[in-house]
């Protein structure tokens, strides 16, 4: 039977960790991958994540199964992260959430529910968007199609174009939404954007589906989540997946939230229960660990608030990146400095990306996308001198 399959190539970007592990060049870097880096190309764990682990080292008395939805401390914490502290006076009954595996679990589980309520669902995305996203929603049976999002020209959103296209969507249909820091472009729509977007949701009838991988790393904290949130107050239903990848450095401990705000509590159980009922079929229980720690710092005042300093300054750093960058290469990257999150585009041709590559032992995925968090004030030169170079 195994002979019958052909080898695939590797992912487009998790095949960059490997080839960048084999390069045997000491002055590499790696602008792959959409994990954080520090100063000194680290990926630490964070201090509030190491503490929240030791207690539970201390107390935790079981490992048996969680329930199906999760932890339910870790669940009210992500609702409230994402919709405010407040979402469950705002909202109700309508709000339901699980736990999933990651991000890109809430991403398949909420596109289950999504084919189970009608599989000849159309789901729009953004053009580019994460790469991943088409096979994770693509392959719970969903037809995708895509609306324009950035001008590779002019470096910058192109909002009247997104629009253009969504004003074609169909009552009933979906549109994926990237909450903040755009992954591939960092171009992030803003209040004024997000209220429009909102508005034609309203006209044309369709769902908002919006993926949060970065909740933190692009404004800060709540700044990233007014855009969503403000939807959240007006359309009658609305899917957000939620990963703790990237904002609490949980990537390998594959902690995320879906959360479902429907338009009747009725519809919230039904739409729980589906999402349940897909996850016994796949995976059917989520992980624990990732979602006691996390949950856990939501919910400490003094995890919480080493949490957020801590994230406060990865997302400065990156900020400090971006204006190193521009500063160094010239106002032709002036764009890197108004873009949101660890990613931006380059924008210069394959040749130069596979130069970059061979040559300076620097990579990043083929689309140009590069993440800035892997810049540091000991690479900065020799990335700036191979950029003047090629
Ligand atoms: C990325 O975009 O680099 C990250 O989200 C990692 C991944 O899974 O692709």
């Amino acid at each position: 039977m195994l002979e019958n399959l052909e080898v695939l190539p590797p992912d487009p970007i998790l095949g960059l960790i490997a080839a960048f592990a084999e390069d045997s060049n000491p002055h590499k870097i790696d602008l792959g991958v959409g994990v954080y880096q520090d100063d000194a190309g680290r990926t630490p764990v964070m201090r509030a994540v190491l503490d929240a682990e030791a207690r539970l080292l201390a107390t935790e008395g079981s490992k048996s199964y969680l329930p199906p939805a999760g932890e339910s401390s870790f669940n009210t914490g992500m609702q409230q992260l994402l919709l405010g502290e407040d979402c469950a006076a705002r909202y109700g009954s309508r709000l339901a959430s699980i736990q999933t595996p990651g991000g890109c679990g809430a991403l398949r589980i909420g596109a289950e529910v999504i084919h189970r309520s009608n599989p000849a669902t159309r789901v729009w995305v953004s053009d580019p968007t994460w790469p991943n996203h088409m096979p994770l929603l693509g392959s719970a049976g969903l037809a995708l199609e895509t609306y324009p999002y950035y001008d590779f020209e002019g470096h910058q959103l192109d909002f009247e174009a997104m629009v253009a296209r969504l004003q074609q969507v169909q009552a009933g249909e979906v549109v994926l939404l990237h909450g903040c820091c755009h992954n591939p472009s960092g171009a992030d729509l803003n209040l004024e954007q997000w209220q429009a977007v909102t508005d034609l949701a309203l006209e044309r009838g369709f769902t908002p589906f919006v993926d949060v991988a970065y909740q933190g790393l692009g404004a800060g904290l709540e700044a990233d989540a007014a855009g969503w949130r403000y939807m959240a107050e007006r359309v009658p239903e609305m899917l957000i997946a939620s990963s703790c990848s990237k904002n609490f450095g949980l990537y390998r401990e594959r902690t995320g939230a879906l959360v479902l705000l429907a338009e009747t509590e009725q519809a919230a159980a039904a739409g729980r229960s589906q999402a349940l009922s897909a996850a016994r079929q796949s995976y059917s229980m989520p992980p624990s660990h990732g979602a006691l720690v996390a949950g856990m710092i939501l919910q400490d005042g003094k995890l919480r608030e080493s949490w957020q300093g801590e994230l406060e300054q990865m997302r400065g750093r990156i900020v400090q990146m971006r204006e190193a960058v521009v500063e160094q290469l010239g106002s032709d990257f002036a764009f890197i400095r108004e873009e949101f999150g660890m990613f931006s585009f380059l924008g210069i041709n394959h040749a130069q990306v596979q130069r970059l590559r061979e040559e300076y032992g620097i990579y990043m995925v083929d689309s140009t996308r590069i993440n800035l968090a892997g810049l540091n004030a000991n690479n900065l030169d020799y990335f700036v001198t191979a950029m003047r170079s090629i």
